[in-house]
């Protein structure tokens, strides 16, 4: 017998964020407790179908007539039901069409989308991430073949920004570097950077003729749908060219249905033209053309203003509870560990809270109290409920109190 083509084939290691789901579901432990991936739960703790979802479904269920390919650019209508969305419904982009828009397959899917593009037509570009940056964006580029390196962001001795360090090493960049930017509730640490350094970094990036590549997942779950967005539409406004990866998995809680869309903000209608066409080139080399039924059920609910309206609403009340977690979470923690300062949660925005807790005190919450997070400290907040809120916060303060 021949031997196996495989048998030389080594252990992949596992996903730093979906390999603690991983782990999670194999452990039957009746408290435990997932804080690890991003994904909002209800009170209850679960994964909530929207209504405006699943009106959108009633809808599309009676109106599918046929199961034929997509464009290779997607969903007509849900492109720019996008820009809308993300770019403001007047925006003068819109009626100039100077943004390119095409859906992808999530958010990652388009963050794999604009960097084959990048490195196609801005070969000899670098990328630079956030200290630290979502796990995955490093591995997704690396992947594609782009040289990666990191500007300062975090500071953990403030749970803030390190904005000074931020801008010089962003003004040092050498000309043609591709920065990659979090629109808002920054993943992993929570900590969004205020309006007037985004006006600096759009002032830096048009001096030393940088690349922005903003990435939008969490639009809805900071301040709102509008103040969320408004940094991408100074850049717009000050009519910088970059990038916009979006994903709606979070906004409309359907992250198996994998939707999202890349918009490239060009300098004219012609632009847009040519870079359409080279992103189509780019979608029919590596899956041909889109998937239909997310994209089908979110462009439903974007244009019909009842569900609109509705989706709108449920939107507000996951952000609303989120922010209530983390007034109960850090309350709660200050209550326990009275000489530790947890102020800094009530900051944040979005899913996560760097939670400043060490990659020793995470394991000891997984191995003694089937509590899963990141081992970088990242808490996805979304997780927590008034049923589990009690026993992570004992948790950590019975590891944290001992050392
Ligand atoms: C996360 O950061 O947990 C989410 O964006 C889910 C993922 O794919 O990593």
């Amino acid at each position: 017998m021949s031997s196996s083509l495989f048998n030389e084939i080594p252990a992949g290691i596992p996903d730093p964020i979906l390999g603690v789901t991983e782990a999670f579901r194999a452990d039957n432990h009746p408290s435990k407790v997932n804080l690890g991936v991003g994904i909002y739960q209800d009170t209850d703790g679960k994964v909530p179908v929207l209504e405006a979802i699943k009106r959108a479904a009633e809808i599309w269920a009676t109106s599918e007539d046929n199961k034929s390919y997509l464009p290779i650019d997607g969903v007509p209508g849900y492109n720019l039901a996008t820009q809308e969305l993300i770019f403001g419904k007047g925006s003068p982009l819109i009626a100039e069409k100077r943004i390119a828009t095409i859906q992808s397959v999530g958010g990652s899917g388009a963050l794999k989308l604009a960097v084959d593009f990048i490195k196609k037509f801005f070969p000899n570009t670098t990328l630079v991430l956030s200290d630290p940056s979502w796990e995955n964006h490093r591995v997704i580029f690396e992947a594609a073949g782009m040289k990666v390196g990191t500007y300062p962001y975090y500071d953990p001795k403030t749970n803030g920004l390190k904005t000074p360090e931020m801008l010089s090493s962003l003004r040092q960049l050498p000309s043609g570097t591709t920065v990659l930017l979090h629109a808002c509730c920054h993943n992993p640490t929570g900590v969004d950077l205020p309006m007037e350094s985004w006006e600096e970094i759009a002032t830096i990036c048009q001096e030393r003729n940088l690349i922005p590549f903003i990435d939008c997942a969490y639009q809805g779950f900071g301040d709102g749908l509008e103040a969320d967005a408004a940094p991408i539409r100074m850049f717009a406004d000050k009519h910088l060219t970059f990038f916009v990866a979006s994903s709606y998995a979070k906004s409309f809680s359907i992250y198996r249905e994998r939707v999202g869309a890349l918009s490239v903000v060009t300098g004219s209608a012609k632009e847009t033209a040519n870079v359409i066409s080279q992103l189509k080139r780019i979608v029919r080399t590596i899956y041909s053309s889109p998937p239909s039924y997310g994209a089908q059920l979110v462009g439903i609910a974007l244009s019909n203003p009842e569900l609109r309206s509705l989706w709108e609403t449920e939107l507000a009340g996951m952000r609303e509870r989120i922010q209530k977690m983390r007034e109960v979470f850090s309350t709660r923690l200050r209550d326990l560990l009275p000489d530790r300062d947890f102020s800094f949660i009530l900051k944040q925005k979005g899913m996560f809270s760097y939670s400043g807790l060490s990659a020793d005190v995470i394991r000891e919450l997984r191995e003694r109290y089937h509590i899963y997070a990141l081992e970088s400290g990242r808490i996805c907040v979304a997780a927590m409920n008034h049923k589990n809120m009690d026993y992570i916060c004992d948790a950590i303060a019975t590891i944290v109190g001992k050392r």
